[in-house]
């Protein structure tokens, strides 16, 4: 079996890529391209054509994004052509070439107001992230109708700087006195665990099986920015006053508060997916990334 994976130097790509590892596989970057990643523009309909056309795989998946909220607001044009156009144009030749399509998506399709949310609740993005992922859906609908559309809530791994995951920035930021949102609640996944999902579904989609055109996969742990950072300065032995709630992200009105996904579906399609469990998982994702607790303020340190 032959695959390419779109935007294999991201977070999520480079866990897709080691588990699509039993296949002979092809991984594009755009401005990361170390190793033997290709170089490839995804806006670009024929930097996507050549590709396919050397490659001819048999599966393709879709981890192409521009998440990063300062180019949202910075280069809006460019986030958008990131999420929206790369779909269409990696749907469209996907389809040209007879591979089947696995297209990555967001739980920030939806406002977070009625959760749980399964695969045909129906979306209502609150911000412009969550529109291009949702138009990018509809996009890749219309381009390759066979796809399957895999929604997934916030992820984290091994990062490569700290700013790659909301875990390893929080933990960059315990360390000294901090406020964070304790309102909006997110499912934190880890990527490799997300990355399995994905290929599951490629297979079921290569042996003809019917999996259906979205699908949801997530962690089952709710916690919100706060608990994550009280979870990380308690392990770590970091003070955990320095942590205090606030309601930074809820405030703002444009990020949701619950998009827990009803993950039912994909275990009946593809029998039984390991769930990890976060408090196993996060202490060596983040323990890189810490920093040395600073003062808490209002708390005067006595000379002796
Ligand atoms: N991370 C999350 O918490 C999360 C949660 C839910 C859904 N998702 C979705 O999952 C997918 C993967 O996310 P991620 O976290 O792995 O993102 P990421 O770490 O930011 O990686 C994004 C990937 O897209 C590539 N890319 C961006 N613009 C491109 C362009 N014009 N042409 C070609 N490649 C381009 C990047 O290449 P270079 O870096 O080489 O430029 C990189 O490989 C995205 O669709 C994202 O929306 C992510």
């Amino acid at each position: 079996m032959r695959a390419v994976i779109f935007g294999a130097s991201g977070l999520l790509g480079r866990s897709v890529m080691r588990a699509f590892g039993d296949m002979t596989v092809t991984g594009t970057g755009f401005s990361r391209t170390a190793g033997a990643l290709v170089a490839v523009d995804a806006t670009s309909a024929d930097a996507i054509a050549r590709l396919l056309g050397r490659e001819r795989p048999d599966v393709v998946v879709n981890c192409v994004g521009e998440r990063r909220p300062a180019v949202w607001a910075g280069s809006p044009d460019q986030a958008r052509a990131g999420n929206v156009d790369a779909a269409r144009l990696i749907a469209a030749g996907a389809r040209r070439c007879g591979a089947r399509l696995v297209h990555i998506s967001s739980d920030y399709v939806f406002d977070g107001m009625a959760p749980p949310y399964r695969p045909d609740s129906l979306p209502n993005p609150l911000n412009a992230y969550g529109r291009w992922k949702l138009l990018a859906e509809h996009a890749v609908r219309a381009a390759c109708p066979d796809a399957a559309i895999l929604r997934l809530p916030v992820l984290y791994g091994p990062v490569r700087f700290a700013a790659e995951t909301n875990l390893t920035e929080i933990a960059r930021q315990v360390g000294a006195p901090v406020e964070l949102d304790d309102v909006c609640v997110r499912y934190p996944t880890h990527a490799d665990e997300a990355a399995e999902v994905c290929r599951r579904l490629a297979v079921a989609l290569l042996q003809g099986q019917r999996a259906g055109s979205v699908a949801h996969w997530s962690a089952e742990q709710g916690l919100t920015k706060y608990q994550m950072g009280l979870l990380i300065a308690r392990r770590f032995g970091l003070p955990a006053d320095h942590v205090r709630a606030g309601d930074a992200d809820a405030a703002s009105g444009d990020r949701p508060v619950d998009c827990r996904l009803d993950c039912q579906d994909l275990p009946v399609a593809l029998g039984p997916l390991r769930r990890r469990l976060f408090d196993i998982e996060f202490p060596p994702v983040v323990e890189p990334w810490l920093t040395p607790a600073g003062p808490v303020p209002g708390q005067r340190k006595d000379p002796s």
